[in-house]
C-alpha cells in the first residue's frame, strides 16, 4: 500500500474494527441500537458484506477477513457510503468467534471458504463439525446459517457437518433463492464450469 492508502487504513481500521481477540462484545454497544447482527466469515472482496449492508440498513454485519486488500475495500466503502452498519475484523474468523457470546447472532455466513481441495488439506477447511457446532452455539433460535461452495466434496461434508448438528434444519436451497450477490470468486468458478451449492439451515 502506498503511505497514504495506507494510514487511511490504519485510521479506518482505528474507527470502523473490532479487535480479533478480547473480552465478549456487547452488539447493542457496538453498533449504538439493537438489531439483527449478521456475521459474514472470510468476505474476500467484501461484495456479501457490502450488498446485505446497502440492501438491510436495519441489520448490522461483521465481516471478517485475513487478507488486507479486501478489508481496505471494505473500509473504503464504509467511508465513501457512509454505511454505520458494518463493523470489520481483519483476522482469523474461528478466533474471533470467542469474543460472540451463545444466541446472540441472527446469523452466520461462510461463503466460498477456502477450498483446500486436496485430501491431505481437507483438515484445514473452515466448515466442519466442530465448527458448525461453534456457529450454532451462537445463533439465537431462528437464527440462520448460509454455507456456499463450488466444490462437489466440500459441499457434501459440509452438508455432512449440518445435518449431523441436532439444533439445524435445513438443506439445500436454490441460488436464486439465496440471499448473496455474485462475487468475483463464484463468477471465476462458474467460468471454469463449477457450480455453487447454498446450504441454508436455521436453529430449532
Ligand atoms: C475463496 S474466498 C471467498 C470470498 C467471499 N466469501 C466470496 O464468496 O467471494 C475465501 C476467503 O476466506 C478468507 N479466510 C480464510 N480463512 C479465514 C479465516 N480463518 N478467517 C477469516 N477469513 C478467512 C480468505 O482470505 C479468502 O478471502
Amino acid at each position: 500500500m502506498a503511505p497514504a492508502r495506507q494510514d487511511r487504513f490504519v485510521a479506518w481500521l482505528e474507527r470502523w474494527g473490532l479487535e480479533e481477540s478480547g473480552p465478549p462484545l456487547e452488539w447493542a454497544a457496538v453498533f449504538g441500537r439493537r438489531s439483527d447482527v449478521v456475521l459474514d466469515i472470510g468476505f474476500g472482496h467484501g461484495e456479501s458484506v457490502l450488498d446485505l449492508a446497502r440492501r438491510q440498513p436495519a441489520v448490522d454485519i461483521v465481516g471478517i477477513e485475513v487478507h488486507t486488500p479486501g478489508v481496505a475495500t471494505v473500509l473504503d466503502a464504509i467511508e465513501s457510503d457512509g454505511l454505520r452498519n458494518v463493523r470489520v475484523v481483519f483476522g482469523d474468523g474461528l478466533r474471533f468467534l470467542d469474543r460472540v457470546s451463545a444466541e446472540t447472532l441472527a446469523s452466520v455466513r461462510v461463503l466460498f471458504p477456502d477450498p483446500w481441495p486436496k485430501p491431505r488439506q481437507h483438515h484445514r477447511r473452515m466448515v466442519a463439525a466442530d465448527t458448525v457446532a461453534a456457529f450454532t452455539d451462537r445463533l439465537c433460535v431462528g437464527g440462520t446459517l448460509h454455507l456456499a461452495t463450488d466444490i462437489t466434496d466440500y459441499a457434501a461434508a459440509m452438508r455432512v457437518a449440518a445435518d449431523g448438528e441436532p439444533r439445524l434444519t435445513g438443506g439445500p436451497v436454490d441460488r436464486s433463492t439465496a440471499d448473496r450477490p455474485l462475487t468475483r470468486f463464484e463468477q471465476r468458478g462458474i467460468a471454469e464450469g463449477r457450480t455453487a451449492t447454498d446450504l441454508l439451515y436455521a436453529r430449532r
